[in-house]
């Protein structure tokens, strides 16, 4: 079977014969390739099982000569580093591990540093690359390491997580967290590929898969009535990590993301879509000090204040909030939080960076599948929002 070279244009998969000639000429059957179109920086996400054991060839079609740096965490490294590490020397390459704790805590400017340590010390440069292996930490962390090391050096993303396969993967956004700030210091730096492979997430905990649906039902309600349907309609398949269950969901939402970053980039207008349930998330992650909930969690969290507040403005009827409440929950994801200190989000709300000249942006529903963007919400308003997550 011959590479299928998709993208997605206004809704449509269409072919891209213009990067044929650029591409490998032979993936697999259980591999499907999407691209994301961005002109001579368009790149393939690559997506299936046993995606990963095709990284020798895309070095080779990226004509990578330098030292590889490989970035993983410490509860992925164990799992895969080494079989990347093998597939990188059998392709000719040295490979040069650097291994960052696990989780958001360590999402930080110093761990930047201590990457570019590693790889000054292993002697990389101009021409070589990052493999970021592991979940979005991991990502944004390596991705922005990539961005800045030597001024800019390419990167290839390994996404174990489903919000890394998902999401951060895809579309350049890479950074770190600042005490006063989430993913406020930080690049876009498009990556040169995308290697998806779903049976990395044969390892990867309960709780971290229900919490990376969370964006696939964002993904439904900013974009797509149909895979919130099948969402709501699998939901015993996901949770038992069928991968043939997974295989659409994953797929579908990396064509929205590709999609949607092909047409706003630097997040100028549509982008901000996939903000969704983030303005209301990001603050519940601050508030909560990145401790008590997982970001699918606080995504989902604020996904449920987002419906309330569109429900509020009249433009959402009560069917819609009782409907997407009911998918999340599906899922185990948190719909309510009885403690949530109200003043303080709000506050942390108007320092995110989403705030432009003071006005706080909500995206908010007006039916499945379809968004809108609000400037004109009142605090009062967002402080019921809010109110609403203390509801039992
Ligand atoms: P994460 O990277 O912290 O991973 C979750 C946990 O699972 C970690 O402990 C990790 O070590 C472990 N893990 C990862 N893969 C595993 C596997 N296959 N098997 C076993 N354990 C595994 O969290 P996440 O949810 O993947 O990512 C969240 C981060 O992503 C946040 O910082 C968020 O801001 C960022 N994000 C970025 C974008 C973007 O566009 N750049 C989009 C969405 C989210
Ligand atoms: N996760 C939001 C974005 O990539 O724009």
């Amino acid at each position: 079977m011959p590479t299928r070279y998709e993208s997605v244009e206004s809704g449509r998969l269409v072919k891209l014969p213009r990067l044929k000639e650029e591409m490998p000429t032979t993936v697999p059957e259980n591999i499907k390739t999407l691209m994301v179109a961005l002109g001579e920086r368009s790149y393939p996400i690559y997506l299936g099982t046993g995606t990963l054991e095709r990284l020798p060839e895309v070095l080779n079609d990226l004509a990578v000569r330098g030292t590889i740096g490989l970035v993983t965490d410490s509860s992925v490294g164990p799992l895969y580093a080494r079989r990347v590490r093998q597939l990188v020397e059998d392709s000719g390459r040295i490979c040069v591990t650097h291994t960052l704790p696990a989780g958001e805590a360590y999402k930080r400017l110093e761990q930047v540093e201590n990457i570019c340590g590693t790889f000054l010390q292993g002697r990389l440069d101009r021409t070589s690359l990052v493999l970021a292996l592991g979940g979005g930490v991991v990502g944004d962390v390596a991705g922005f390491a990539a961005a800045s090391f030597m001024r800019g050096v390419p990167c290839i993303q390994i996404p174990t997580t489903i919000v890394a396969q998902v999401d951060s993967s895809v579309g350049g956004k890479t950074g770190v967290n600042h005490p006063l700030g989430k993913n406020t210091i930080g690049a876009f730096h498009q990556p040169r590929a995308v290697l998806i492979d779903m049976t990395l997430l044969e390892t990867l905990p309960d709780r971290e898969l229900c919490a990376g649906v969370a964006e696939i039902i964002k993904h439904g309600v900013i974009a797509d009535a149909a895979l919130f349907a099948y969402l709501e309609r699998e939901s015993d398949p996901i949770l038992a990590k069928d991968l043939a269950a997974l295989e659409y969901p994953i797929r579908r939402s990396c064509e929205i993301k590709a999609e949607i970053v092909a047409e706003d980039e630097f997040e100028q207008g549509r982008r901000a879509n996939l903000n969704y349930g983030h303005t209301f998330g990001h603050a519940i992650e601050a508030v909560s000090e990145y401790r008590l909930f997982l970001h699918g969690e606080a995504v989902a969290l604020g996904m449920c204040a987002a419906a309330a507040l569109a429900h509020a403005l009249g433009i959402v009827p009560q069917e819609f909030v009782t409907r997407q409440r009911h998918c999340l929950q599906a899922y185990g994801l948190p719909t309510r939080w009885l403690e949530l200190p109200v003043d303080a989000a709000l506050e942390a709300m108007h320092k995110d960076k989403k705030v432009r000249a003071g006005l706080m942006k909500f995206i908010l529903p007006t039916e499945i599948g379809t968004v809108v963007h609000r400037t004109d919400v009142q605090e009062d308003q967002a402080r019921r929002a809010l109110e609403s997550l203390r509801v039992e």
